[in-house]
């Protein structure tokens, strides 16, 4: 049967049947706000390239994660920009992030704090590790990553999200959380980080622009699918409990199949890249903000993300109050 007997457009004739039949839904519980963290006192820096976002010290930040669950997002994405950096910076046990984590916690023990772990903000070079003649040392690295993630667990997080892609990193710090009594805290891992140009705005916001070279040699090809599910693969048998996938928006591809693929829940992480393009076009008057905003995020809950990382997390809770 076809048309005339046929015709879609029945089911799109008003708001109340297009909403009875419609497929797919975003909510708040979706949404998680990245929160960049840095030191002082009452200090609010914004990042110019990515207006509406600030990098803020400890008791500011705590105020931000006020309204953040005020305006019921349940969860933050903590990332540090230490004033001193250096190779062990991060598993500083002073250090910007469990300071932050403990100060967050104690103000707001409700919200579902995550962590970033890896290097690049911490280190001089910028990179995701240590280096080693030149190169990002995978084996070395590991070590940092899995201090650094018990260190957060031990300054009470609720879990952490190891981004440096090194190999073998989410069975390492699987195990040595299981060795300090942290079993219960969940894995989210980067499993599949394209080395993109997306991340652009981000490089200044948390201050870890490369110093030389590019992230190729760790980061994955744009180019690649199959690569993707390996990844994926590997990490879900190192104890992965979340696989993300970053970016989204060029990736979506990549988020439905792996979500077709495995039975473990997906996260999508709308990135600063993608943050900023909307921000300038809806400046000029290009385009509707709030539209496309929930347009986009749509879009990767459609795909398959069950957690989406995203900067308009705040204006999209507003919006779907
Ligand atoms: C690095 C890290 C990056 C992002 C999150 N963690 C940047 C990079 O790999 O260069 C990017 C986030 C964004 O662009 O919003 N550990």
């Amino acid at each position: 049967m076809g048309f005339p007997d046929i015709r879609m457009r029945r089911l799109r004739s008003g708001p109340h049947i297009r909403s009875m039949v419609q497929e797919t839904r975003l909510s708040i519980d979706n949404l998680v706000m990245p929160v960049f963290i840095c030191e002082g006192e009452k200090v609010t820096v914004p990042i110019k390239s990515m207006p509406g976002i600030n990098r803020y010290s400890i008791d500011l930040a705590i105020e931000e994660c006020r309204k953040i669950t005020q305006l019921g997002i349940h969860s933050v994405l903590l990332f540090g920009i230490p004033s001193k950096k250096g190779n062990h910076v991060g598993t500083d046990r002073n250090g910007i992030i469990p300071r932050a984590i403990k100060a967050i916690k104690a103000a707001l023990p409700d919200l579902y704090v995550i962590t970033d772990v890896c290097n690049c903000e911490y280190t001089e070079h910028g990179h995701c590790g240590i280096v080693v003649n030149g190169t990002v040392d995978n084996d070395a690295t590991l070590e940092i990553l899995a201090k650094q993630a018990v260190l957060h667990a031990q300054s009470g997080c609720d879990m952490v999200a190891p981004s440096d892609m090194m190999d073998g990193r989410v069975g390492v710090i699987r195990k040595a959380l299981d060795t300090k009594g942290f079993s219960e805290i969940p894995i989210m891992s980067y499993a599949v980080k394209y080395a993109s140009a997306f991340y652009g705005p981000f490089r200044e916001a948390a201050d870890c622009a490369p110093k030389f070279g590019d992230r190729k040699a760790y980061q994955m090809n744009p180019a690649n699918t199959r690569e993707a599910l390996r990844e994926a693969e590997l990490d879900i048998e190192e104890g992965a409990d979340i696989i993300m996938v970053k970016p989204a928006l060029s990736y979506l591809d990549i988020v439905n199949q792996i979500k077709s693929k495995y039975t473990i829940p997906v996260a999508a992480y709308n990135v600063s890249g993608e943050y900023s393009m909307i921000k300038a076009a809806a400046a000029n008057g290009w385009i509707n903000e709030d539209a496309v905003v929930m347009e986009m995020l749509l879009s990767m809950k459609r795909a398959g993300a069950d957690i989406i990382v995203s900067y308009h997390a705040q204006r999209a809770a507003e919006l779907l109050q």
